[in-house]
């Protein structure tokens, strides 16, 4: 296929969760909450949180492992690894290069994305890109999140939210009529300090005082981020949709990321699409940042909520403040 006659679509999902779980309840004895704030506030029931001596890019790879087998694709054959994440294994190497090591694709380039909940999105767009310039035929995208490890165990409006996991796509160059239709990408450094690790980087290296206050963890003024969260996702959406000419009613399933359900409904309600269209798993895993829409992807299409032929969107919302949305024809 010549460059300008190809697009890129997934050819193979994965996903992996750790085994440890964490319930509401397991909250109620840990900060001043219940069982019926979480459910309610944001449809959160069970998380799963990452082993003793694992990392991100053990999630990762394990992921990784089965998007690649699902795909039929031999490690030696990938060319481009994507790893996004906001909680790498370490500051470097990156956490895709430690990927890249752990499945034995030794042919890969590879990079870290640090887009925080949208890294997902961003990956998707760049595999795609790189795949229609012709630079390569099989890459793969990796959303790999351990927040569970910059979690303040005594903040109640942080420490119940997140969870750990991550999914996989395998991309291949594919006929113009199928794969990626269209995406929309933006950010915004102005509202950054809504939601952050403080510490730890150059501008705050670690100190006994940065441990002392708390500062390695996630800082986040929830109301404010739900507030942007809601307007940018849905904007997203009838956006990306806008830019083909469609509207709600042409979109057969829609990938949000898993943050609250009320954003998800917010989100749907302003985006012009009923619920039965849009997926949610948050029940099962809370808010897994860069894994939750291949997560998603991963088990609709195990249930078959998701077809072959379908017009899938997926829009996120995240730390930068990062947002966007892709539309793809599964
Ligand atoms: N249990 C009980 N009460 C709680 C809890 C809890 N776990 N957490 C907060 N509250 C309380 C607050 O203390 C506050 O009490 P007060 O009125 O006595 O002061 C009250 O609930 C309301 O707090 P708000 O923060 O205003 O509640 P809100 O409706 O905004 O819900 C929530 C909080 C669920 C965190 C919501 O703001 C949210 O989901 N925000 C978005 C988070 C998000 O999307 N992050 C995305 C990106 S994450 C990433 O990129 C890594």
């Amino acid at each position: 296929m010549a460059a300008n006659e190809r697009n890129a679509r997934i050819t193979g999902l994965g996903m992996y969760v750790p085994p440890k779980v964490m319930t509401n309840q397991d909250f109620e004895k840990l900060v001043d909450t219940s069982d019926e704030w979480i459910v309610q506030m944001t449809g959160m029931k069970e998380r799963h949180y990452i082993g003793e001596g694992e990392a991100t890019s053990d999630l990762a790879s394990r992921a990784a492992d089965e998007a690649l087998e699902r795909a039929g694709v031999a490690p030696e054959d990938v060319q481009m690894i994507l790893v996004a994440t906001a909680t790498p294994d370490m500051l470097f190497p990156s956490t895709a290069c430690l990927t890249q090591t752990k499945i034995g694709a030794k042919n890969a380039f590879a990079f870290d994305i640090c887009a925080g909940c949208s890294g997902f999105v961003y990956g998707t767009v760049i595999a795609s890109q790189f795949i229609r310039a012709g630079t390569v035929d099989t890459a793969l995208v990796i959303g790999a999140e351990s927040l569970t490890r910059f979690t303040n165990m005594t903040d109640r409006g942080t420490c119940v939210l997140f969870g750990d996991a991550a999914g996989a796509a395998v991309f291949q160059a594919c006929e113009p009529e199928r794969g990626l239709v269209d995406h929309y990408i933006q950010s915004d450094g102005k509202l950054g300090d809504l939601l952050m690790c403080p510490a730890g980087g150059s501008k705050k290296p670690a100190s006994h005082e940065t441990v002392d206050a708390n500062e390695h963890t996630i800082h986040m003024i929830g109301n404010k981020v739900y507030v942007n969260a809601v307007r940018m996702m849905s904007d997203s959406v009838v956006k990306v949709l806008d830019q083909q000419g469609l509207s709600g009613d042409d979109l057969d399933i829609l990938f949000p990321h898993q943050a609250n359900i009320r954003i998800i409904t917010s989100v749907a309600e302003r985006a012009g699409l009923p619920m039965d269209k849009v997926y949610v798993n948050i029940h099962k895993y809370g808010n897994t940042s860069a894994a939750s829409i291949p997560l998603a992807m991963y088990e609709a299409l195990e249930d078959g909520s998701l077809k072959e032929g379908m017009l899938a969107g997926t829009v996120a919302f995240g730390a930068g403040f990062t947002w966007g949305s892709t539309l793809m024809r599964w």
